[in-house]
């Protein structure tokens, strides 16, 4: 599909699909009302005949109206007219082009009055598809849109505008495509590779496997692969951005458990396929690294991920195994399904001790109890760092991707003494996601540090939000562009 920002008084091609807004209350915005008129009050009449409000998330579609040179007119409801922001017009975009998506039509012509750049993020976002794996799809099931024209007031500063909007979106789908494959493709080994691929923007990838990690003595993330065929990777991606390139990096890590069994410590067999998506806060930093290098941000950042598939086998990690984590701390691994931590606790001390960045955030689909705590659309937020702490939630308010701060209380760290070692990988159910992020702590040696369990949204079925298809979101890429951007660079 090709996006092409056009006038705003050009025409639609022959057969295209035309999208407008409409506010609350029937307000037809100016586009709207021109074809209106052209059509002898179509638009109205259509209106009029059902319960169209022009409230968010509303559409209505007229087929082949007379009077207009167009196959298709779909009017999306914006909300009140003056609270239409930048996401309202990404969320729109994405609706007028799912309405007509599949309907037969090559071309959309979206005439919205503004943000055209964000138009197109809409329409990139929204129309995400994973397909590798259907081979025997109906043709009438199938996109027909094969351009989208979006009119601009200016085309030069649209275009411009969405340069780096345009590398938002290729970080997003580099992301929801890792996050999207089955595990028997994406495993540590293939998922390293993938990143490799990516120093074709300029940036730098070293992958560490199994024997360098052990010289390392990450016994904490190798215990949790020790049961896989395959052989785990640590992933370390360098973007050199700033004036100076020596200059003190900031940095994410990722948990990327490719497929979590829970070990051992076995998962019911119920739901179990979702453990394919265990790799999306991995995935979230590959797809961020991604949007970095194509927009060459002015920033030195870091990007390590941690891949593991955790599986239980003969040579499997028990309950009740010690192991030595870099740090030198021991860790008693009272359940084999807590093995996030596990990985993010070498990974995390790996970084600092290499790279003593200014930050380290850290993003893991690491707790079902975050979910419990939060539903399904926000992320928590665990912080040693007010100033970072509020970077982050700033930036999720601009992106509208939602994370809510949660506490970190001292007295939790009782939950995790062990009998025998220096501490335990859970804490029980009570506050199951804080005592995994006290855990982590442990191995974060005072530097600014947050932690984002994204086990909450990395994934929706359904999605909620017309820019977020069904299944893998790319939650957090957003997100960490926006705050590297407003507050790390220049
Ligand atoms: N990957 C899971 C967390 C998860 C659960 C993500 C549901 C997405 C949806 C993690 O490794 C895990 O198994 N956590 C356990 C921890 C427990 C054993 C202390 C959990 O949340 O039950
Ligand atoms: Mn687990
Ligand atoms: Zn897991």
């Amino acid at each position: 599909m090709r996006i092409e920002f056009v006038p705003a008084d050009a025409a639609p091609g022959a057969g295209a699909a035309i999208a407008v807004l409409a506010h609350e209350g029937g307000v037809l915005s100016a586009e709207a009302q021109a074809l209106d008129s052209a059509s002898g009050g179509a638009l109205g009449r259509a209106i009029a005949a059902g319960r169209f409000t022009g409230a968010k998330g509303q559409s209505i579609e007229l087929l082949a109206p007379a009077g207009l040179d167009a196959a298709r007119v779909v009017v999306i409801g914006a909300g009140k007219p003056n609270e239409l922001d930048a996401q309202g017009v990404e969320n729109a975009a994405a609706s007028a082009y799912r309405a007509v998506q599949a309907s037969g039509v090559k071309e959309l012509l979206i005439r919205f009055p503004s943000e055209p750049a964000r138009t197109a993020l809409g329409v990139r976002l929204g129309s995400y598809r994973f397909d590798r794996y259907r081979t025997t799809e109906k043709a009438d099931k199938k996109p027909s849109v094969e351009t989208v024209r979006i009119a601009a007031a200016d085309v030069g500063a649209a275009q411009a505008a969405y340069e780096p909007l345009s590398a938002v979106a290729d970080g997003v789908t580099f992301t929801r495509d890792l996050v999207s494959e089955p595990a028997n493709i994406l495993h540590p080994v293939e998922f390293a590779r993938r990143v490799k691929e990516l120093e074709r923007l300029g940036l730098t990838v070293e992958i560490l496997g199994e024997k360098e990690m052990a010289d390392l003595g990450m016994g904490s993330l190798l215990g949790v692969g020790q049961g896989s065929v395959r052989d785990s990777q640590l992933v370390v991606i360098q973007w050199k951005g700033a004036a100076d390139p020596n200059a003190q990096p900031i940095a994410f890590v990722g948990k990327g458990v490719c497929f979590d069994s829970g070990g051992i410590s076995i998962k019911p067999a119920d739901g179990m396929e979702d453990m394919k998506w265990d790799m999306g806060g991995a995935g979230a930093v590959a797809g961020l690294m991604c949007v970095l290098a194509t927009r060459k941000a002015k920033a030195n950042v870091v990007g390590i991920l941690g891949l593991v598939e955790n599986m239980p086998d003969g040579a499997a990690q028990r309950p009740g195994d010690v192991v030595k984590s870099m740090s030198g701390q021991t860790i008693e691994v009272i359940n084999t399904d807590a093995e996030g931590r596990l990985v993010l606790a070498d990974a995390l001390w790996y970084c600092q001790d290499r790279f003593k960045p200014k930050f380290m955030v850290d993003l893991a689909t690491l707790t079902g109890a975050i979910i419990i705590s939060l539903g399904n659309d926000y992320a928590g937020c665990f912080s040693n760092n007010d100033e970072l702490a509020n970077n982050l939630l700033a930036a999720s308010q601009k992106e509208g991707e939602p994370l809510w701060r949660m506490p970190m209380p001292d007295a939790y760290n009782k939950q995790i003494e062990s009998m025998i070692a220096d501490v335990k990988n859970t804490g029980g159910r009570p506050g199951g996601s804080i005592t995994a992020a006290l855990f982590l702590q442990k191995f974060v040696n005072g530097l600014p540090w947050a932690h984002l369990d994204i086990a909450s949204t990395a994934w929706k079925k359904p999605s909620t939000v017309p820019t977020i298809p069904d299944g893998a979101t790319g939650y957090g890429v957003r997100l960490l562009n926006r705050m590297v951007q407003d507050a790390y660079e220049g």
